[in-house]
């Protein structure tokens, strides 16, 4: 037996993040004979080095033998104090008598004690800019910490060395609401003697170009800030304040759209008659101790090729579409730079990046001559393909222009150039392989849509000018999202924002969170944009049975619906959505009018989504134990009936007949009685449409579930593998290597579709992973958090075989199933620990197992 996964809050080892209200969580694996835990113990001791340690010391808090100790969520009320080390352990009877034991810790941040070092701000407007202070330090201290945040974006160096290995630091959120400071344990980066600090300064989200059509600078604030405070044990070494000096910056330009430059030839030197403000961010909320997970480097890639075009550019192909930026060995002359641009697709085997609009996405490093690893700091990229150019200055008087130059040759590109993905530091937790290499493809591309595309906050897409946390796009990926990776404390901060957006706003959602409050995306409300506020915080309990995390959801979440409630009643209270602007079925290919609107009613999309997140209040104010429970199963009641009257003939039709107006109707529950008709209707549809989809945002997710539950699977596994236009493959065949934006974002000629908006990583439509894990291979949770679960896999010979792994947060579980040679199909399962599974096989026998594996 092994204990596994111990985390509070939903995170490993956590250094100075938001901990109240507390939660420990565990899994239990390699069980062997034992079934379930009988009993478990927690206990937190405060500042211990070693387990030994533990044994003579009292415990702050101690469970006792607790036989109802829910290991997904076990809630703990104990003070804490601001920036202490706690060591924690559990330890786990299991009904065998067996018993286990591990010990992990956490640590918190600045909580809520006041701020020694004050906000500093470099008077002078600039782009970058680099703040120090020279100090002394004794040698004394067993471990030195740095609280800090600087805005728009910073890294800190402690004697020329980084601290921490996060980016983009302190990533994006409501900066207008809450400010998140960050710790860092620094005891390995000081010296006795002369010590110095240097914090770099970037305008990131907060200050610079953000959104599209040009979009808006200095949205948050119009100058760069910086707050810190460096504690040796319990010394506050340094803080900031207006004596520290300010640097010239070697970053000459940066935004998060149009790149970097980065002269290595300035030098640090002290920017004369340089003044300090001590001012804190005017129009920013108060400053917390962080939600984000740090955005670090998580996968490295080799170039897979140097490719030459025509017309005589050299271009680095990584192979894959990802996010995050290029590092290189920099090996050249003085004056002479590197320079990247990036890109997603080639055109006509040139070079080609009209589809990232006005985003410039450069890289430009301008070398002093010396060796030197060199990344970019304050922005990232979306792309699967780099210009390399190597360029020389050449100045005209006050003219500066680059020159290209000789290019490096094509092992110097492949030996000294990689590309580091970047995104929020959260792991897969789910795998899914078939039979069918496109199907695997399919797979790894919407893996790949959720890595490039959850750095800090769900966005649309990672490479355009755009990047914004579009709340309709993360709703119908959200479930997908947390079969995929684990994710509850990403979606904890998103969440925090979207109820800070949601406060201003009587209760609805903005179309994208943190809202920018400006043009067009100031607009809320929106259907499903808005729906996020409920769906996303359902998803992440469904899949990681977190109570504690539901109760702090739940305001946002009852404050949506509340809002539409108390809309629909001042018109007239028909329980119906009557109006307002929704996105709905968002590129569906079913509408005659040219377009981005699908063609089923939005009304009844919207109406169908307000039953739909009423429900899950009455669901979730049950499980919560609120009073409101009844009142909102009634309403949810009410609109469904007011949604039969209103969207579906006598005999159970819906009137939007469109494959996704019957898929909503069929998932959402509106026609019970009358579903397995409403999914003959589908499929005939589906057959009628040469057997192809024409879904948009709303029925991509929902049309293959419709099609399985109503006894069509083997349409739906057809729509899986189409191969050509509408379907998922077509863009599989055309070699992508993460999800589009449209169904044709690329022509069959591989060309750009001339339509625009044209995202190669989008990716709503990796919404279909929900479908492969819970339908395909089978598993769906029938408990919060698969404490119980269903398995009920759907063979189709086409498939092969199929290989599902699931580190659910009860516990592993696995699904396999394959075709054997005689035709037959044979099974394998596995339940976690402390679970229990229906198995249901299509031969209709049914078995309910408990931990163990099992074979059919
Ligand atoms: C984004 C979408 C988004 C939509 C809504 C687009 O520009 O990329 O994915 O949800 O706008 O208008």
């Amino acid at each position: 037996m092994k204990l596994k996964n111990l985390r509070v809050n939903n995170i490993e080892h956590p250094l100075g993040f938001q901990i109240m209200p507390l939660s420990f969580s565990w899994t239990v694996e390699e069980a062997g004979e034992a079934k379930e835990q009988q009993s478990a113990r927690i206990r937190i001791y405060e500042n211990v080095e070693t387990e030994a340690d533990m044994e003579g010391k009292k415990a702050v808090y101690d469970s006792g033998e607790v036989t109802d100790a829910d290991s997904l969520d076990y809630s703990v009320n104990v003070e804490l104090k601001p920036r202490t080390r706690y060591q924690w352990s559990v330890e786990v009877t299991a009904d065998t008598k067996e018993q286990v034991s591990a010990e992990s810790w956490f640590e918190t941040g600045k909580a809520d004690e006041a701020w020694e070092g004050q906000w500093i701000a470099p008077e002078q407007q600039t782009s970058s800019a680099i703040l120090r202070k020279a100090f002394v330090y004794d040698g004394s201290a067993k471990s030195a910490r740095l609280y800090m945040c600087g805005l728009g974006v910073y890294e800190c160096y402690i004697n020329g060395e980084k601290a921490g290995d996060e980016y983009l630091a302190p990533g994006y959120h409501s900066y207008d609401f809450h400010l998140q400071a960050q710790t860092y344990d620094v005891s390995a980066l000081l010296k006795e003697g002369e010590n110095e600090i240097e914090i770099w300064l970037g305008e990131g989200w907060f200050k610079g170009r953000l959104g599209f059509d040009g979009g808006f600078t200095d949205i948050y604030g119009d100058k760069l800030y910086a707050i810190a405070e460096l504690y040796a044990g319990e010394e506050c070494l340094v803080k900031t304040d207006t004596t520290w000096e300010v640097l010239e910056s070697p970053i000459r330009f940066n935004n998060i759209y149009d790149g970097e430059v980065y002269d290595a030839r300035q030098q640090k030197c002290r920017i004369a008659g340089a003044k300090l403000l001590q001012e804190s961010p005017k129009e920013c909320g108060e400053i917390f101790d962080r939600y984000s997970l740090p955005i670090k480097a998580k996968e490295i890639f080799s170039i897979k090729e140097v490719l030459h075009t025509p017309s005589g550019d050299t271009v680095l192909d990584f192979g894959q579409n990802l996010t995050g930026w290029v590092e290189f060995d920099c090996r050249i002359s003085a004056g002479k730079g590197i320079r990247l641009t990036a890109s997603e697709i080639m055109q006509d085997q040139e070079f080609y990046h009209e589809n990232l609009r006005t985003a410039k996405t450069e890289f430009l490093y301008l070398s002093d001559g010396k060796e030197a690893h060199v990344r970019p700091h304050f922005t990232f990229y979306g792309f699967r393909y780099m210009k390399a150019e190597v360029v020389q200055e050449v100045r005209n008087g006050e003219d500066v222009t680059l020159r290209c130059e000789e290019s490096l040759s094509d092992e110097e590109w492949k030996t000294q150039f990689q590309a580091v993905h970047l995104r929020s530091d959260f792991d897969q937790i789910g795998w899914i392989e078939t039979g069918d290499q496109k199907v695997n493809q399919l797979f790894s591309n919407a893996l790949w849509g959720q890595k490039g595309n959850f750095l800090d906050v769900p966005t649309d897409c990672p490479q355009r000018d755009e990047r914004l946390g579009w709340t309709g796009d993360a709703q119908v990926f959200s479930e997908t999202a947390c079969f995929n990776m684990y994710m509850p404390a990403f979606y904890r901060k998103y969440m925090w924002d979207m109820r800070a957006e949601q406060s201003i706003l009587d209760g609805a959602v903005p179309n994208v969170v943190p809202w920018l409050k400006r043009g067009m995306v100031a607009e809320y409300g929106a259907c499903p944009w808005a729906d996020a506020g409920v769906i996303i915080p359902w998803n992440v309990y469904c899949h990681y049975g977190s109570k504690t995390l539901l109760a702090e959801m739940y305001p946002g979440m009852k404050a949506w619906v509340d809002y539409q409630r108390r809309q629909e009643e001042a018109e007239g209270g028909l329980h119906l959505i009557k109006g307002g602007f929704h996105f709905a079925d968002w590129l569906a290919l079913d509408n005659e009018q040219p377009g981005p609107f699908g063609a089923t009613d939005p009304l009844y999309i919207a109406s169908a989504y307000y039953f739909r997140c009423t429900k899950i209040i009455a669901d979730a104010a049950e499980i919560l134990g609120y009073e409101e429970a009844p009142e909102y199963k009634k309403l949810a009641e009410e609109i469904k009936k007011a949604i039969r009257a209103a969207y579906f003939d006598e005999s159970g039709a819906c009137c939007s007949k469109t494959q996704t107006g019957a898929a909503i109707a069929i998932v959402f529950g509106l026609i019970e009685d009358t579903a397995q008709e409403e999914g003959d209707r589908l499929h005939q549809r589906v057959a009628e449409n040469n057997g192809h989809l024409n879904t948009g945002f709303v029925g991509t997710p929902l049309l293959c579930p419709a099609l399985t539950k109503t006894g069509h699977y083997k349409i739906a596994v057809d729509l899986l593998l189409n191969e050509d236009y509408p379907s998922w493959l077509y863009s599989v065949n055309l070699g992508a290597t993460t999800i589009w934006e449209r169904w044709n974002s690329v022509l069959p000629d591989g060309k750009m579709n001339p339509e625009g908006m044209n995202s190669l990583n989008h990716y709503s439509y990796g919404s279909i992973g929900a479908w492969m894990y819970g339908d395909v291979a089978g598993i769906r949770e029938a408990e919060p958090g698969f404490r119980k679960a269903v398995i009920k896999p759907n063979p189709d010979a086409r498939l092969k075989y199929v290989d599902c792994k699931m580190e659910t947060a009860a516990g592993i579980y696995e699904s396999h199933w394959k075709y054997e040679e005689d035709g037959s199909v044979t099974y394998r399962f596995h339940v976690p620990f402390g679970a229990k599974a229906l198995i249901c096989l299509p031969d209709g026998r049914t078995e309910t197992v408990a931990a163990g594996d099992y074979t059919y």
